[in-house]
């Protein structure tokens, strides 16, 4: 998709089709206050063009509802659409990222493959928040699933031109704009890696496209297999890999700015489950299939380090994906076995389908031996998040709350939903082990958070947050902005997070 920022006049555009938005401005509320659509431009050519449709009443301006006029009178744009935020007092920076999307999504089936997309005026919401939204939302929205699919019609809008009032700040206007499109792209990128199936993406070609991309953006990438697992003595994540024919690979990436030698390193870990079979502790028949994107929190990690490569903030940065396999097979892991983790620490195996946490383990020990000082992960760890959460927030937990602050910052701008959840010694309780130190199960009862106790346990004094994206990584209903697939979640806030350090 080709970008660009522009200060056009709108009503001058020659185009397919130009998106204005609008909100709704009715402040009253009961069932006589009827919804009260105005247009978020000051052109009065656009306005007037919207005039008969907006007084009929037919368009409420709800969140990403959409109209379509066709040879708007006044207009070089052969269609005007007009996508809605909501209630004015409510539209934020986010409602225009979907709003974004919704305009793609909208012009895809249609054949429409270039279109302007008009910023809303400077008084209502931050113009340069703004711009990098809008092209973040492009991108989200042009992505499609079907990759597979041998009559795929490739629907990709070609252009998409964010136009914004005259007047406005441009330099600071271009940067928001080009930060927009790296993000848009490194959250693609993730979105690309967990759709593919466990067929094609194993750990092995996982560590490849890693090493690709880092070649690409200008990272050390290094990328270890089963010889490097037992050389660091990471027996939990081996005891993971040991059921697989599949070798697996532990993925390191490294971004370090010039001159930066010393404050903090901010180490990234993710989930690598190539596919999650449940391994001895089988998993039911019924969706397994979805334990493809069992690699979503290590994908988020290396689209965050591509936008982190491309972005250059001034901060070190690790990225590590422990990717495996988890299979049942005759030299796999079973219940009642004890492994002992590089850290030093020994793990009862309770159920072998608990195996996020015991990649993680020895991928949080070895972020913190490559010299860490903050850790953060994301995994596809637990069904229980799902549950607490449902798919509309990710689960996080911290043992840090100034790191876990900054974090709360980050969101702010990504736009994603996380809800912490709390830690504490009575759930540590919960995985004390009878044999050994710790088990990998805590019950059935607060098992997202058990399971986050458990990841702690490796993290140790660091500070360290750990983001469950079980119920966020892949969409199960197709929205107006985004489709069905994988969400790429994370990314973002990630990224965020580690440009506030
Ligand atoms: N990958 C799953 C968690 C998951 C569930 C991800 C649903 C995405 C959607 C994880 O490895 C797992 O199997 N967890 C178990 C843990 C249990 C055995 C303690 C679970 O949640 O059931
Ligand atoms: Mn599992
Ligand atoms: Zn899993």
């Amino acid at each position: 998709m080709r970008t660009e920022l522009s200060f056009s006049t709108l009503s001058g555009i020659e185009i397919d089709l130009l998106a204005v938005l609008a909100a709704d401005t009715q402040t009253a509320k009961g069932p006589d206050a009827k919804p009260q659509p105005v247009l978020l431009t000051e052109d009065e050519a656009i306005k007037a063009a919207a005039a008969t449709v907006l007084a009929s009443g037919e368009y409420k301006a709800a969140a990403n509802e959409t109209l379509l006029l066709h040879a708007p009178a006044g207009l070089k744009a052969k269609r005007l659409l007009i996508v809605g935020l909501g209630k004015q007092a409510k539209a934020t920076v986010h409602s225009v990222r979907n709003a974004a999307g919704t305009a793609v999504r909208f012009t895809k089936p249609r054949g429409i493959r270039e279109l302007v997309f008009a910023l809303p005026e400077a008084d209502l919401l931050p113009p340069g928040p703004c711009v990098r939204a809008a092209v973040e939302g492009a991108f989200v929205g042009d992505f499609d699933a079907d990759t597979y699919r041998s009559d795929r019609k490739d629907l990709s809008v070609q252009s998409f031109t964010v136009t914004a009032p005259a007047g406005m700040d441009k330099k600071a206007l271009a940067s928001a704009f080009a930060e927009g499109v790296i993000v848009g792209e490194s959250q693609n990128f993730t979105r690309t890696l967990v759709n593919e199936p466990g067929n094609v993406l194993t750990p092995t070609v996982f560590g490849q496209r890693a090493a690709d991309m880092a070649k690409e953006v200008g990272l050390q990438c290094e990328v270890f297999s089963t010889e490097k697992l037992h050389e660091l003595k990471m027996g939990a994540f081996w005891s993971v890999s040991q059921g697989s024919e599949e070798p697996p690979a532990l993925i390191v990436m490294r971004y370090e700015p010039e001159g930066v030698k010393d404050g903090p390193v901010l180490g990234l870990v993710g989930k690598g489950i190539t596919f999650d079979t449940g391994g001895i502790s089988i998993k039911p028949a019924d969706n397994m299939e979805k334990m493809k994107y069992d690699m979503a929190g290590g994908a988020a990690m290396i689209g965050a380090m591509r936008a982190i490569a491309l972005l250059k903030p001034r901060v070190r940065v690790i990225g590590i994906v422990c990717a495996s396999e988890n299979m049942p097979d005759g030299k796999a892991q079973k219940p009642g076995d004890v492994q002992t983790a590089m850290s030093g620490k020994t793990i009862e195996i309770i159920n072998t389908d608990a195996e996020g946490r015991l990649v993680l383990a020895d991928g949080l020990a070895y972020a913190k031996q490559l010299g860490a000082t903050h850790l953060i992960d994301a995994a596809t760890l637990t069904g229980a998040c799902v549950v607490a959460l449902g798919m509309v927030n990710a689960g996080a937990f911290s043992n840090d709350d100034e790191t876990f602050d900054k974090f709360s910052a980050a969101l702010a701008t990504s736009g994603e939903k996380f809800w912490r959840l709390p830690l504490g010694e009575e759930y540590a309780e919960m995985i004390k082990s009878d044999i050994g130190d710790i088990k990998n199960t805590g019950g059935r009862w607060g098992g997202a958070i058990t399971a986050a106790e458990f990841l702690k346990v490796f993290a140790e004094d660091t500070p360290w947050i750990h983001l469950d994206i079980a119920g966020m990584a892949w969409v199960e209903d197709a929205r107006p902005y985004i489709a069905k697939g994988p969400s790429g979640i994370a990314v973002r806030s990630i990224l965020e997070w580690v440009r506030s350090y």
